[in-house]
């Protein structure tokens, strides 16, 4: 390992190495989370990443407690590459995935997450990401009863489940993997506890409604941020089961209506930074701060993720 110096960038931090990235992370996680707190992403270039195999071991070596997708509520579908490691989503390479913080439309969601890439693709494929408390400080100076009404009433989201995964789709995952059961009566225990409501289709699909969740989180550092799943459902949550415009709706089940999110959206589409990937690069991302997404690509493209409790 070489000595390294963090090159200070605005947004994200950004470390040019080389050798080996566990060793890295092991030895100077005090300052990585320094940056992540200040920057929430941090992109990890030059180290020697080759595989699935060093990612994971470089995951394993920063320490934190795994998040695992089996246990997640998550919609996408995705396939275990390690214990730890996971592709990030199977959907194909034409569809938009909009910017979300991961799993904010559930009640259980990581803190943190890393990306690797194994293959960068040949056009498009970046991983937008953007700062989610500089988002909502905009937002509020432009519409405050509208950042009002969000954290006072929180959020519910509506989506419709397939009984078996369908990859064709961002949001395909089964009822069945999603909520870790076999049978109708498990998933409704599952739902139950979990305090959803529930409606079973005629085809087995599965309508759930979420219990009322925040739509803005406030940080320990008095920071808030718009730490919820609305845009990515707004804008891509379309599918043969499901109608984007119709699967958000505020806390008192009104429909958040497009006049709504047009701000958010144009805001954050200005915010968004685009990580055009270089194969062995590594991004670890503060899941509270910061929202990430996938743009289309052509060609093949692999980035991994993994993810922290
Ligand atoms: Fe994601």
């Amino acid at each position: 390992m070489t000595d390294i110096m963090p090159e200070s960038a605005p947004f994200p931090a950004i470390v040019t190495g080389s050798g080996d990235l566990a060793a890295y992370l092991a030895a100077s996680k005090a300052r990585i989370d320094e940056a992540l707190a200040e920057s929430g992403a941090v992109l990890f270039g030059g180290f020697d990443v080759p595989t699935a195999e060093e990612f994971d071991t470089a995951v394993e070596a920063y320490g934190e407690p795994n998040f695992t997708y089996a246990e997640s509520l998550s919609n996408a579908v995705r396939v275990n590459v390690t214990d730890r490691i996971f592709t990030a989503n199977e959907a194909p390479p034409s569809t938009s995935i909009y910017l979300h913080h991961e799993m904010a439309q559930t009640p259980i969601y990581p803190s943190k997450l890393f990306f690797y890439c194994e293959i960068a693709p040949e056009k498009g494929g970046a991983t937008p990401l953007c700062r989610s408390d500089i988002l909502l400080e905009q937002l509020r100076k432009k519409e405050p009863q509208l950042v009002a009404r969000f954290a006072e009433a929180g959020v519910r989201y509506t989506n419709t489940m397939p009984a078996e995964d369908d990859p064709g789709s961002g949001q395909g995952r089964s009822w069945r993997s999603t909520l870790s059961v076999d049978e109708k009566s498990g998933a409704e225990q599952r739902l139950s506890a979990l305090g959803y409501d529930w409606q079973w289709q005629e085809d087995e699909s599965l309508r759930v409604t979420t219990p009322v969740l925040d739509a803005v989180r406030a940080m320990p550092d008095g920071r808030r941020s718009f730490f919820n799943q609305l845009i990515a459902a707004f804008r891509g949550w379309s599918d043969t089961r499901n109608t984007a415009s119709k699967s958000i709706a505020f806390g008192d089940g009104t429909l958040i209506t497009p006049a709504d999110m047009e701000t958010a959206i144009r805001l954050s589409d200005e915010l968004s930074y685009d990580l055009e990937w270089q194969a062995g690069e590594v991004a670890l991302v503060d899941n509270f701060l910061v929202m990430h997404g996938r743009r289309p690509f052509e060609g093949k493209r692999r980035v991994l993720a993994s993810l922290i409790q």
